[in-house]
């Protein structure tokens, strides 16, 4: 297929797509329209519905829904028994989010198979696109558990975690009509050996490529991360007769952990660490905070820096502790490695951006995709897409062009062309 076959408006289409998906919001953002859709919600199940009906509609041979909430579409190839690529990204947002942070990843794909499908053209190999559930660990402290889920990856613990209200993933998965049962789950684990590989294209959620006027990036690698959930636990008491001298304040010791991430994720280019979230359960104005719950997210170009920041974080914070009298514990929610992309599949990206006149532009990723997860079984590489705004993402003001995104569609019909033995 040339990529004169194709709708040139299809980054117009998939802006209109995306806009679409963006009114199934939860509450009490959705009063205040702004896009949030975690996992299993009501505006996440209609988002999920929405990009069901349209692999339908763009011709997929298959559309299912499986035991996690991935939405599922396999475009068949012109031969039975044919070997799998697989594409795809998620469609959960963080809070307050963009409308293409991952759904741009499974909007291109669909442009492209209708293409494919409105051309009658089958390929050498069966296209599997996978919208995941789940990427970005808000509602429960389980992150990448859609592509964890195919990947082996899927803890058992977390059918037994709450949400802020208390029900249980378990639960709430059997409330959105899904088995929640590990059967289930861990039978969507799948055989490396009928996959070529996975790509991933998804916005570059950073200012590299607008700032070098490149409309797409191919991906060399993806920084390595690991998150934490950390209590500091102090004494709760009056605000006005507590000496400053004589008070065990967790919120203030989370405080200096704070800052003390800043310090030592700045010692090197390449490492962040952030605080997300901190909150003082049950605090009050009057009340020295008694106890202090914080997050802790870390990341590396490699794996053993990465671990450096981990080590040095958890030891800095001990010692902020101690030296305040602050009990502390910090669990690990996640932990994922640096993913190098494969360099057969980069090379392939690079072609492809080639084929179509632009320039080939290499990066790496500081923000985690599910191509990571995908990366322990299977080849994978990533395109990137360039944002406006300076590349703002995991805000609302994260926009893409449709241009750009028709020169993704571009690039990704390239990609299938460079792989098709048929064509
Ligand atoms: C996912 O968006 C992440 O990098 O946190
Ligand atoms: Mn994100
Ligand atoms: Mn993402």
């Amino acid at each position: 297929m040339t990529t004169n076959m194709l709708n040139p408006d299809a980054g117009a289409h998939i802006l209109q797509w995306a806009d679409l998906l963006a009114r199934h919001s939860e509450p009490p953002w959705d009063a205040r329209g702004e896009l949030t859709a975690t996992y299993l919600t009501h505006a996440h199940l209609a988002t999920a519905g929405d990009l069901a009906q349209w692999m339908r509609d763009s011709g997929f041979d298959s559309v299912t829904t499986d035991a996690v909430g991935n939405v599922v579409g396999v475009y068949r190839a012109a031969r039975p028994d044919a070997p799998v690529l697989m594409t795809g990204s998620h469609y959960d947002t963080v809070r307050n989010a963009g409308k293409y942070d991952g759904r741009l990843g499974i909007l291109v794909p669909i442009a492209c198979v209708a293409a494919l499908a409105r051309a009658g053209r089958r390929l050498s190999f069966d296209i599997e696109l996978v919208a995941f559930a789940e990427e970005e660990g808000q509602r429960f402290r389980a992150t990448f558990l859609g592509s964890g889920a195919l990947t082996g990856d899927f803890d058992p613990q977390w059918l037994d975690q709450q949400d802020a209200h208390g029900l249980t993933m378990r639960d709430a998965m059997r409330a959105a009509g899904l088995p929640g049962e590990m059967a289930a789950i861990g039978a969507l684990r799948r055989d490396p050996s009928r996959y070529l590989g996975f790509v991933e294209v998804h916005i570059e959620q950073g200012p590299v490529l607008v700032e070098r006027a490149v409309p797409l990036g191919v991906v060399t690698s993806i920084n390595a991360g690991a998150r934490y959930v950390c209590e500091a636990g102090g004494r709760a008491e009056h605000a006005g007769t507590t000496p400053m001298g004589m008070r065990r304040d967790a919120l203030l010791a989370a405080a200096e952990i704070s800052l003390f991430v800043e310090q030592r994720a700045s010692l090197a280019p390449g490492l962040v660490g952030t605080v997300g979230q901190m909150e003082v359960p049950g605090g009050s104005i009057n009340v020295v905070p008694g106890a202090c719950r914080f997050t802790l997210d870390l990341r590396a170009p490699t794996n053993a820096q990465r671990d450096a920041l981990v080590t040095d974080v958890l030891a800095g914070a001990r010692e902020i502790a101690a030296r305040r009298q602050i009990s502390l514990e910090c669990n690990e929610s996640m932990r994922v490695a640096a993913a190098p992309s494969d360099p057969a599949w980069q090379a392939r990206w690079e072609r492809a951006v080639a084929a179509i006149g632009q320039p080939v532009f290499r990066l790496n990723s500081g923000a985690g995709h599910d191509a990571m997860k995908l990366h322990t079984i299977m080849p994978q590489a990533m395109l990137f897409v360039r944002g406006g705004n300076r590349g703002i993402s995991h805000n609302p003001l994260e926009i893409i062009s449709a241009e750009d995104a028709t020169l993704a569609v571009q690039a990704f019909t390239a990609l299938l062309d460079d792989l098709d033995v048929n064509g």
